[in-house]
């Protein structure tokens, strides 16, 4: 499945427009052997590679020579052998037709074209390698030692990237609200599934199965746990008890690699309890208090102060915290609670582009990073355009270390009621996250709204399971 060719002509062209000069370097991801070497991970498309030649296919090389105005598809064709165990597959050359590129090759052609760029000192950009395979065959190719292929990868290209791809369009933005419908069964059916007995495992594995069931696989492995205050919990052995929350932080990504990003979290049993609901509504508050906001011109910086504030104004209330909010916020107080950025963006990538360097993607000239504990990692603070597309993922979690360390350094006593936060060592944690397009105007909240107001949770928990398939996927 591939976008229409033009799609993939345009992005080349204006990517030749951004550069100027050079010749760009896209190879496509090898298979990678799992544990032994016929017996390989499930493939998965370099999305640099899928952005601009859009094939998913391994071993393949992009090229786009921006001198000549140029672009090259290199691979072999498969023979008899292939096609015994593999199936029949188009040639090259018709699969570059997809892609809209006339000029292809075979491998050895490439690296020839290469070699003599090489000689004939054409600048090669490349973007920063982050796959082993890759690494080597990089290396090998542009006679550059592993350890200093990061740094003579092209600021020139990373920027061009960024530009391109931090906006999305129309198409882009419809596999993404695609991705996030699908998220939409995955988390109604965890949360049908959070009942006392159950263990998290049977949780997670059925939200991965719908994924793959109904789009591909997921977009980053599933975290889901009644120990929430665990960020990315990725151990699924607890078995679920009345009382306890579940935090389920899952998406999927579409056959064209977009992926969606959406957490959840919901007390087991289907009943929130008083001391839940407080917090949950605080979380929540953050949450909307942000969509309600979220517009271009505006830092996502100030968005992550505004969910802070939001927060605190919350745990103020219950009595966690005191004083003035906003002296709170400006102190740093709120990051015992929240120690996390707002949201990153997303797009054929969870943290889409991040690979690229987070500075990059999340940072510009009105805004750098901060050093400050918890403010220092927010992933995303710049300013917003229309066309990004980002999460909004506010949380609040009672982490028994972090309370324990805060407090034996007398941190944020002004703010912090630490006799009741004690209280609260056995909490666990909530985040609620949604993917959002920023608009011309505003923004909008991607795909089929998925519960997350408390009576909309406690109701979808005991109402019969759904099954429904997303137009345009399978
Ligand atoms: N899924 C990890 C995150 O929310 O960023
Ligand atoms: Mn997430
Ligand atoms: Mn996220």
């Amino acid at each position: 499945m591939m976008f229409p060719s033009d799609v993939y002509t345009d992005r080349r062209m204006r990517l030749k427009k951004e550069l100027g000069s050079g010749l760009v370097l896209f190879p496509a991801n090898f298979e990678v052997s799992l544990n032994y070497p016929a017996n390989t991970y499930s493939y998965r498309q370099d999305s640099h590679f899928s952005y601009f030649f859009g094939l998913n296919h391994p071993d393949y090389i992009g090229i786009v020579d921006v001198d000549a105005d140029k672009d090259y598809l290199f691979g072999d064709d498969i023979d008899i052998e292939d096609i015994i165990w593999m199936g029949d597959l188009p040639t090259v050359a018709e699969q570059a037709g997809q892609a809209g590129v006339r000029e292809t090759g075979t491998l050895s052609s490439a690296l020839a074209m290469l070699k003599a760029a090489v000689k004939k000192g054409q600048k090669i950009h490349f973007l920063p390698p982050y796959r082993s395979e890759v690494k080597l065959a990089l290396s090998d190719w542009l006679d550059i030692p592993v350890r200093e292929l990061k740094e003579r990868s092209s600021p020139e290209l990373i920027r061009a990237v960024v530009k391109l791809k931090e906006i999305k369009d129309a198409l882009e933005v419809a596999e993404i609200e695609k991705a996030v419908d699908v998220a939409y069964l995955m988390h109604t059916t965890g949360m049908k599934l959070c009942f006392p007995g159950i263990v998290e495992q049977e949780v997670a594995g059925t939200m991965e199965g719908i994924a793959l069931a109904l789009a591909g696989p997921v977009s980053f492995p599933v975290i889901l746990s009644m120990d929430g205050q665990t960020l990315h919990n990725h151990h699924h052995g607890n078995t679920l008890k009345e009382g306890r929350l579940v935090v389920m932080d899952a998406g999927c990504e579409t056959q064209l690699l977009y992926a969606s990003d959406i957490t959840r979290t919901v007390p087991v049993g289907g009943k929130f309890s008083q001391r839940q609901k407080e917090v949950y509504q605080a979380v929540l508050d953050a949450n909307m208090a942000v969509i309600r906001e979220l517009k271009p011109g505006i830092r996502y910086f100030d968005m992550h102060m505004l969910a802070a504030r939001t927060l605190v104004t919350g745990l103020k209330a219950i009595g966690l915290m005191k004083g003035d909010v906003d002296e709170a916020v400006a102190a740093g107080a709120h990051t015992l609670f929240f120690p996390h950025g707002l949201g990153h963006m997303l797009g054929m990538d969870v943290h889409d582009l991040e690979g690229l360097g987070e500075n990059n993607v999340g940072y510009d000239e009105t805004i750098s990073r901060a050093t400050a504990f918890g403010t220092a990692y927010l992933r995303l603070a710049k300013t917003l355009k229309p066309g990004f597309v980002l999460t909004i993922e506010p949380g609040c979690y009672f982490i028994p270390a972090l309370i324990d360390k805060f407090r034996a350094e007398k941190k944020f006593t002004d703010f912090i009621n630490y006799d009741l936060v004690e209280t609260y060592k056995d909490f666990g944690g909530i985040r609620i996250e949604d993917d959002a397009l920023i608009t011309a105007n505003g923004s909008r909240i991607l795909g089929k709204p998925i519960p997350k107001t408390i009576a909309d949770v406690e109701r979808t928990m005991t109402a019969p399971r759904e099954w429904v398939k997303v137009p345009g996927l399978i």
